[in-house]
């Protein structure tokens, strides 16, 4: 058994995570995630205004359907955390509450500086009592190293350019990417005489064969986020669904750009990071030139439109998601998903 199997005690090897997914990734599918032995993220993203309310609701979950093995004193669960801007203050009163075992994990991403990082780590361990591990996504090996100086995590979520959603411009793919990053991080651990953490990959893996790859290449389990868009217990609109279904060919059909940031309004991003979609019209028309006021004026009618948003050849909406969309080819359950994967029948 790896050790990320031994250390949640409810997870099988090698270790399945549906990636929080802002909005998109409640407690419905991180329960199906973690029953069938793979670590379910819930996402607060970068408002946890709704975390408490999700966490109570993945415990009601819990409560009737329990999830096989896992020991009282943490929630078999993840929250991740966008840390430009979630608050932390507001953050560690949520994961203190006596009444409630915290979750297992915190998944700690696109902090502004390495302060901040470094306040979020030291923020959860204590008010958690350590019983919240730390989790951090990186994509370059410059990050990896800064990030085990600040913060030091139990794991490191190593994220290659593939991935779906936001990430860093400036990266590599997973084949390349990871084992520098495990080379580098163990090297700095030992010299640092510090523990080297565990390594998960995330980045354009759909299916069984892109995990096998990931734990070729040194990894404890992969981090899936495109593959869950098709799950029955994602919170996502039906069009935006079918748009990743009907999506092929991931590296023509998807580009990591900051277009759809532009048009929605959420243009906070640390510098260097953009999200990958599905293109469309939208992207098309800022690509073409056109006035950024019509382009977000068309985008707002399309969001009118519900489902036909993303559909046709006017498809405007945003349809974040990876390479690895063409993998992607129909719905299933969360919980059938992590157990394909693994490589069960
Ligand atoms: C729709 C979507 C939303 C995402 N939202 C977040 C998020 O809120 N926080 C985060 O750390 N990563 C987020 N990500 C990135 C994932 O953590 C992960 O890196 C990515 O999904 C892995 O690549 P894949 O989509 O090819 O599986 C998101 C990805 C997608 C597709």
């Amino acid at each position: 058994m790896s050790g990320l199997a031994n250390r949640y005690n409810w997870v099988k090897s090698p270790l399945i995570a549906s990636a929080p997914m802002r909005l998109i990734s409640g407690p419905a599918l991180a329960h199906a995630v973690s029953s069938a032995g793979g670590f379910g993220f819930l996402a607060a993203g970068v408002d946890v205004t709704n975390l408490s309310q999700d966490l109570q609701t993945f415990k009601s979950i819990l409560s009737t359907s329990p999830v096989p093995n896992y020991s009282l004193d943490v929630l078999p669960v993840g929250v991740g955390f966008i840390l430009w801007g979630a608050d932390l203050q507001h953050t560690l009163q949520i994961l203190s509450q006596p009444d409630t075992p915290p979750p297992a994990a915190a998944w700690l991403f696109a902090p502004s500086n390495p302060s901040q990082l470094k306040s979020w780590a030291e923020g959860i361990r204590t008010a958690t009592e350590s019983k919240t591990d730390i989790w951090v996504q990186v994509s370059s090996v410059a990050d990896a190293i800064e990030t085990m100086a600040v913060a030091s995590p139990d794991v490191l979520v190593v994220q290659g350019c593939d991935a779906g959603g936001h990430g860093r411009y400036q990266s590599a793919g997973l084949i390349s990417l990871l084992p520098e990053v495990i080379d580098a991080v163990s090297a700095y651990c030992d010299k640092k005489d510090i523990p080297v953490p565990f390594f998960i990959a995330a980045g354009g893996i759909s299916d069984v064969r892109g995990v096998g790859a990931a734990v070729a290449l040194g990894a404890e389990g992969a981090a899936l986020g495109t593959r869950y868009l098709a799950s029955e217990e994602a919170i996502i609109k039906k069009g935006y669904q079918d748009a990743v279904i009907r999506a092929s060919d991931g590296g023509v059909s998807t580009v990591r750009t900051d277009v759809y940031d532009k048009l929605r309004g959420t243009a906070n991003w640390p510098e260097g990071y953009g999200g990958r979609g599905v293109t469309n019209k939208s992207y098309e028309d800022a690509m073409g030139g056109k006035d950024f006021e019509e382009n977000t004026k068309l985008y707002k009618a399309a969001e009118a439109m519900g489902d036909a948003g993303w559909e046709g050849e006017e498809a405007r909406m945003t349809t974040y998601a990876g390479t690895g969309v063409g993998l992607v080819t129909k719905v299933m359950g969360a919980a059938q998903i992590t157990r394909e994967v693994r490589g069960e029948k």
